[in-house]
């Protein structure tokens, strides 16, 4: 394990709590020498204390610091190898009921941030050789979840962009991961305002996600699901969609 990620630099967004938290964890112990990314000093700064890494606090809901972000960890660091967004806002709510200054936040955060910092970041990795980026979607950007209209909208948009990138940067030195998590057990809902609703699937402990996520990066894979067999109503609503829209009305 030591070994695997050494001598390599990684930014981390999100890291000031849950997912994050526990992959720049996971890095750190791995080898890396770590730069991490969240809007809350105090816990951020813990995080980077625990961890022997260094705290760049960010506020990604205004697209300007993203691109001081990438400034800041290269004037540090000299260069990125693995970038991992998992800086991400939740909302569940009816659309109707959603101000446009939510709207604005979630795709700030969710979508434009992630795009824009990988945009910074990417011409760096090319031109050395070497690049792993990470990105946590979520299982609601590939089912359009009631309720979620926007943050599934934003995920959706996050999941299309990482599938394009990867596309593109087919066959070169760059790989590009997406994890899919369905619920993972972190102050995501109580932050969003309203707590995980159903029985399944059973929420699964921050650092199970960060395994799968840093698994799949270290192998290049382009996706992994976790729970895996969420990927199961993704493929029935893609070979099905009526049937799916049917099942997911009747279901909630
Ligand atoms: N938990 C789940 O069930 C679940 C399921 C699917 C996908 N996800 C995704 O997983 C990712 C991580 O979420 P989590 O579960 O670890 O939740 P979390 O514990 O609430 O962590 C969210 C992280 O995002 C950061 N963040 C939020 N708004 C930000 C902003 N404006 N600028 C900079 N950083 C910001 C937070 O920073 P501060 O704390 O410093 O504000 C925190 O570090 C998110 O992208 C989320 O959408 C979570």
């Amino acid at each position: 394990m030591r070994q695997r990620w050494d001598g390599a630099v990684a930014l981390v967004t999100g890291a000031s709590s849950g997912i994050g938290a526990a992959v720049a964890g996971r890095l750190a112990a791995g080898g890396a020498r770590v730069y991490v990314s969240g809007r809350d000093r105090g816990r951020l700064a813990e995080v980077a204390d625990r961890l022997g890494g260094t705290a760049l606090p960010a506020d990604l809901g205004a697209p300007e610091q993203a691109g001081e972000l990438a400034g800041r960890v290269l004037a540090a660091a000299g260069r990125v190898d693995v970038l991992v967004h998992s800086a991400g806002r939740g909302w569940a709510a009816p659309f109707t009921g959603t101000d446009p200054a939510t709207v604005a936040e979630l795709v700030a955060v969710n979508l434009t941030a992630p795009v824009l910092l990988t945009g910074a970041l990417l011409p760096g990795m090319l031109a050395r050789g070497r690049g792993r980026l990470g990105f946590v979607g979520s299982i609601a950007g590939r089912l359009a979840v009631r309720d979620e209209a926007v943050y599934s909208a934003t995920k959706a948009g996050l999941g299309v962009f990482a599938d394009s990138l990867r596309q593109e940067l087919r066959g070169g030195p760059v790989t590009v991961t997406e994890l899919v998590p369905a619920v993972v057990d972190t102050p995501f809902f109580v932050r969003r305002g309203r707590p995980y609703p159903r029985r399944a699937p059973r929420p699964v402990p921050a650092d199970r996600a960060a395994a799968a996520l840093l698994a799949a990066l270290l192998a290049g894979r382009a996706e992994a699901y976790l729970p895996r067999w969420m990927r199961l109503p993704v493929t029935v609503r893609a070979a099905a969609p009526a049937t799916y829209r049917r099942l997911a009305g009747r279901l909630g």
